[in-house]
């Protein structure tokens, strides 16, 4: 059975049942009341009656006590009848007629007592008997029956009064608790249809209940629950397409370096092959040679040692980087080689940069490899100035040092994988940082002159 029909049902049985008890109490309530004045006026007219024919009834004038008795009779047109019996119990005077009803005498006997009332079921209906001594001391009774008519006609009309109200009230209870039903049913439906909706992954949307009750409260808390779902899996997805396009960015990237690492890797081996080649004609080394092998070795070595790196990293990780936090830890990478250059770094970061989502690892390396280009382009010493800032979308941090340069022949080769114009450089330095910086959604250029230094900037996508 629908929550609907179960409301609808159990209001109206309630409204029912209690019309119905209440108007069964107020129907005893005026039965009773009515029952009790009925024997009072009985008795009165009794009373009255009795002592205005004890004397005829002791002077044995039975024609003056019928006289009284059919006055009153006369008078009172709810009374049925009234006899008064003599001494020996016999009826003296009544208003039967002719037939007087067999054993009437003893339907209600007043006995020792000063009076008795009986409630009669006759052919005439119900017939109160109120029976009374005419006078004390004497076994003279009067008896008087009256007619419950006024009482059955007022039972009647209540009764008619009854079931009209019954049935209104019926039809109330079943439209106020059709109302009622709505008002409950209807929000629980769209309570309902919107658990569907949130089953489906249709995460963000809204249950739109405007109540400001426990309804209310219930679908505002649906609706904060189904946006911080919506984050939950932006979040997850983003994270997710996140790692992935690092991933690919960084097998591109392998694939890249791979075609170069072989052409890089074929010079020195090609010089060892040929100094080997010598040796075994002519097996005395010299100290150059020596020299050509070691230094062929290490530039091997270089190579292999940065393109592992690169390529070993392990899986990324998605976090909240702090980049105050993070160039500050390049800075200390690098502080060996900033010392040994005798160079000045000096920092002008926005202190409440804000946080960028990225691989910390990664962001580090990218910081790393552009200061110590800087360091490397100033031999001889200088100034380092690293500066951040912010824009509502992107924030920005810049690399500057007064080097040499970048002379403006070269400047489209230096993102190239093994580009390269120093001895003992693989070139592989800042084709890593474009690519880490673009799979980060960022951008990272310079501007050069030749002479006065070189400006890199670094934009990554806020994280907030
Ligand atoms: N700050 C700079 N000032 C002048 N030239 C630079 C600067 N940064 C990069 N370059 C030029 O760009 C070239 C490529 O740089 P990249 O970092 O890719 O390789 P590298 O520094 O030569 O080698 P590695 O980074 O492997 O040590 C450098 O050899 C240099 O000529
Ligand atoms: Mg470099």
């Amino acid at each position: 059975m629908k929550l609907r029909t179960k409301i609808i049902f159990l209001t109206t049985a309630i409204a029912v049942n209690v019309v119905f008890f209440t108007l069964l109490s107020i129907r005893g309530v005026i039965i009773n009341a009515f029952r009790d004045e009925l024997e009072k006026r009985g008795t009165s007219i009794a009373g009255n009656l009795a002592d205005r024919v004890a004397n005829h009834m002791l002077l044995k004038d039975y024609s003056e006590t019928k006289k009284a008795l059919n006055e009153v009779l006369k008078k009172e047109n709810d009374i049925e009848y009234i006899f008064v019996t003599n001494e020996g119990g016999i009826i003296a005077a009544h208003t039967f007629g002719k037939e007087i009803p067999p054993d009437i005498l003893s339907w209600n006997p007043v006995n020792n007592k000063s009076r008795n009332i009986q409630l009669l079921d006759t052919e005439k209906g119900y017939i109160r008997d109120v029976g009374v001594k005419v006078s004390n001391g004497t076994k003279s009774e009067l008896h008087l029956g009256i007619r419950e008519d006024n009482l059955r006609q007022t039972v009647m009309q209540v009764r008619k009064i009854t079931v009209p109200i019954i049935m209104l009230v019926t039809l109330s209870g079943v439209i106020a608790s059709f109302i009622f039903s709505r008002l409950l049913t209807k929000p629980l439906n769209k309570f309902i249809e919107f658990t569907k909706v949130l089953g489906r992954g249709e995460f963000g949307k809204r249950v739109d209940v405007p109540y400001g009750d426990e309804i209310g409260y219930l679908a505002r808390n649906f609706n904060r629950l189904s946006m911080e779902l919506k984050n939950v899996n932006e979040k997850m997805e983003e994270t997710y397409t996140y790692t992935h396009l690092l991933q690919a960015e960084k097998l591109s990237t392998i694939g890249q370096i791979s075609a170069g690492l072989a052409h890089e890797l074929k010079n020195p081996l090609t010089t060892l092959k040929m100094l080997f080649q010598a040796f075994k004609e002519q097996p005395d080394m010299t100290r150059e040679d020596a020299k050509i092998i070691n230094r062929e070795i290490e530039k091997i070595d270089a190579i292999i040692t940065k393109f592992l790196g690169f390529a070993k990293q392990k899986d990324f990780e998605i976090a909240d980087i702090n980049i105050n936090a993070l160039t500050e830890k390049a800075l200390s990478l690098a502080a060996f080689d900033i010392c040994r250059h005798d160079i000045v770094v000096h920092k002008d970061m926005l202190e409440n940069l804000p946080e960028v989502k990225g691989d910390r690892a990664l962001l580090e390396h990218v910081f790393l490899n552009l200061i110590l280009n800087a360091v490397q382009a100033m031999p001889g010493g200088g100034d380092i100035w690293m500066s951040g800032k912010t824009d509502d979308k992107f924030i920005e941090v810049v690399i500057r040092d007064k080097g040499a340069g970048i002379p403006s022949d070269i400047r489209s080769k230096v993102f190239d994988p093994f580009f390269t114009t120093k001895e003992d450089g693989t070139g592989l330095g800042l084709s890593i940082v474009y690519n880490i910086v673009k799979s980060h959604g960022g951008k990272v250029f310079f501007n050069s002159s030749e002479g006065a230094g070189t400006v890199f900037t670094v934009r990554l996508p806020r994280g907030d």
